[in-house]
């Protein structure tokens, strides 16, 4: 096939990419995202600071126009992200109880659920809960702070009665190398839930690279994971200076793992992307594919 999305789909996973409202109405953005791309990840429209910037008072509006949108062109969502301790509203943040707390969580989570119902494939449930460095814990926040370590699972708990049909999951950054503390963290707590009946279907990792690429552990990582019975997804692809043989490289170790549902790059274009400076995307600024672009597609088996 001879874009991202086609080629994907003929090892039956996806290639998606990181919209924002905002872009939409840029004809030469559009028209990329219609033609390559099938899954759409809302870049900023479902975190907490813009659907429920007061206690109890939803604006949906910019992720329906990217939801809405996607799904009349046959392409899927991915909801981000339900539950994270960044770009949450200062309410949230402010709140000094545990019960007001788990209330407020349970209710966002439902709430947002509940709109997306039949629309949103997968779920990032949680984002971003593990501690950077050595510890192999979680990081502070008001969520572990108040509610202590079970808050993940009451909020994969509560995502499943919310919607049953939804694929829930589990997605951070750097722990894409297998033998670092806080991969090996996220792997105990997975290998926990699936123990003990937790509802949890898949783990996202981002993969925000450096000029090297992936860590030469990333497929042994990919695989561990989808051992323990979930699927393994790539959520947030982009590469510093988006060298092909980095693309290629994470490409295949998803091609490389049955269980390795789909990726999905932050951003279309260099100039769309939150760390533009490292031009870290699969088209330049005027839209044209770059190497990294036909690297990528020979990786998922095209030509
Ligand atoms: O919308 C306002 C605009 O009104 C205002 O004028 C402008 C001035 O700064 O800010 C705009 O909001 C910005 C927003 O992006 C939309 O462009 C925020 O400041 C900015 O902080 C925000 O950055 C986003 C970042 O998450 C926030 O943490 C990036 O776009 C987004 O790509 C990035 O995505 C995250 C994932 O959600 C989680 N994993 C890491 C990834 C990269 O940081």
């Amino acid at each position: 096939a001879s874009t991202l999305g086609a080629q994907a789909a003929q090892s039956g996973r996806y290639f998606g990419a990181a919209v924002a409202a905002g872009r939409l109405g840029d004809s030469t953005y559009s028209t990329i995202l219609d033609r390559e791309f099938n899954m759409v990840t809302p870049e900023n429209e479902m975190k907490w600071d813009t659907t429920e910037r007061s206690r109890g008072s939803f604006n949906f509006g910019p992720a329906d126009q990217i939801a809405n949108r996607a799904l009349s062109r046959g392409q899927r969502v991915r909801g981000h992200t339900l539950v994270w301790h960044s770009q949450l509203p200062g309410w949230v943040s402010s709140i000094g109880d545990a019960n007001t707390l788990r209330s407020v969580m349970n209710n966002h989570i439902t709430t947002q659920m509940a709109h997306y119902k039949g629309k949103v494939y997968a779920w990032d449930v949680v984002n971003e809960a593990f501690a950077d460095g050595g510890s192999g814990q979680h990081r502070p926040s008001v969520f572990q702070n108040l509610l202590g370590d079970g808050f993940i699972e009451q909020a994969f708990r509560t995502a499943r009665s919310a919607d049953p049909a939804a694929k829930l999951c589990y997605n951070d950054y750097n722990i894409e190398n297998w033998t670092d503390a806080k991969t090996q963290g996220v792997y105990r707590m997975v290998r926990d839930f699936k123990s003990r009946g937790v509802p949890i279907d898949c783990v996202g990792f981002q993969a925000h690279f450096g000029t090297g690429g992936p860590p030469a552990s990333f497929q042994t990582t990919l695989s561990s994971f989808a051992a323990l019975g979930v699927d393994v997804q790539i959520t947030e692809l982009d590469i510093a200076q988006a060298p092909t043989n980095a693309y290629a490289n994470t490409v295949k170790a998803c091609m490389n793992v049955p269980r390795c549902t789909g990726i999905t790059v932050w951003g279309i274009r260099d100039t769309d992307s939150w760390r533009a400076g490292d031009k870290p995307l699969l088209f330049d600024g005027s839209g044209n594919k770059k190497a990294a672009y036909n690297a990528t597609l020979t990786a998922l088996g095209g030509t």
